[in-house]
């Protein structure tokens, strides 16, 4: 059998770590992730943006910043190399993230944010689509498209609200000859039931992370690693050189 030609790739803040991007949920070495920091029911979900908004503001501001100070690692430039090098003869990688930073696409990829995007925003109040944040967001600030004040939000999507691009995820699943879960703990669905999806497809599957995942027994094969290391020596199977 030949190698994997239509790939599906899932990624999770283990990625970025190396890029200095805080995971959710920490690491082997005992460092602690954001959840253990901060309480994610204030932070990451609708709830706590109505209880204070301007402190969920202020911690969507704080991580912007962040992001646009850090750049890509070498996992997102393989993954990056390896999605065009797939398409130019034929194949296809399809990269979803649950991350909202933006380092897939600074790397050169296309990426489908299933958990949205921290550089953008939203107004909860009216279906103008997403923009781009410029600077912080504030509860004094005013709606373009609508003109009310204090509707707007970060574009990520919180514990009780639906993620997207599930049916171009379910498509792409579907079309898979191989799935890879990298930088993902597994603990958060729908997209740690992704693996056992590809299965019943009849879909090989494969974890790169820095450990076991919490669904680890699920997958065919692994490598474990950081991302930075583990997911160039995957990629180069296929010619992906950084
Ligand atoms: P987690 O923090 O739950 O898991 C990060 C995973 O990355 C863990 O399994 C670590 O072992 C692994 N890891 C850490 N450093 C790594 C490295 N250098 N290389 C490879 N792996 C490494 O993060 P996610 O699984 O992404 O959702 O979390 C899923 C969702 O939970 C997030 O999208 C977010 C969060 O609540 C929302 O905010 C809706």
């Amino acid at each position: 059998m030949g190698k994997p030609s239509r790939i599906f790739v899932l990624t999770g803040s283990g990625i970025s770590a190396e890029s200095g991007i805080s995971t959710y949920r920490g690491g082997a070495d005992g460092e602690e992730g954001l959840w253990s920091e901060v309480d994610f029911q204030k932070y990451a979900s609708p709830e706590g943006f109505s209880e204070d908004p301007e402190g969920v503001h202020h911690f969507y501001n704080v991580r912007r910043k962040q992001v646009r100070e850090v750049q890509p690692n070498s996992a997102h430039y393989a993954l990056a190399q390896l999605q065009s090098k797939l398409r130019e003869s034929g194949g296809d990688l399809t990269l979803v993230t649950q991350n909202v930073d933006d380092l897939h696409e600074r790397a050169g990829a296309e990426v489908l944010h299933m958990h949205g995007e921290i550089l953008k925003g939203i107004c909860d109040m009216c279906p103008r689509p997403a923009f781009e944040v410029q600077g912080d967001l504030h509860i004094s600030d005013g709606c373009d498209a609508c003109g009310r004040i204090g509707t707007l939000r970060p574009d990520v999507v919180w514990f009780g609200e639906m993620p997207y691009h599930m049916e171009a995820i379910d498509v792409a699943l579907s079309k898979a000859d191989l799935f890879v879960s990298i930088g993902t703990s597994g603990a958060v669905y729908p997209a740690a039931g992704f693996v056992q999806e590809a299965k019943m497809r009849g879909i090989k599957t494969m974890e790169l992370n820095l450990e076991p995942s919490d669904n680890a027994y699920a997958f065919d094969t692994a490598d474990y690693g950081k991302a930075g290391e583990v997911v160039p020596r995957w990629a180069a199977q296929w010619g992906v050189s950084l």
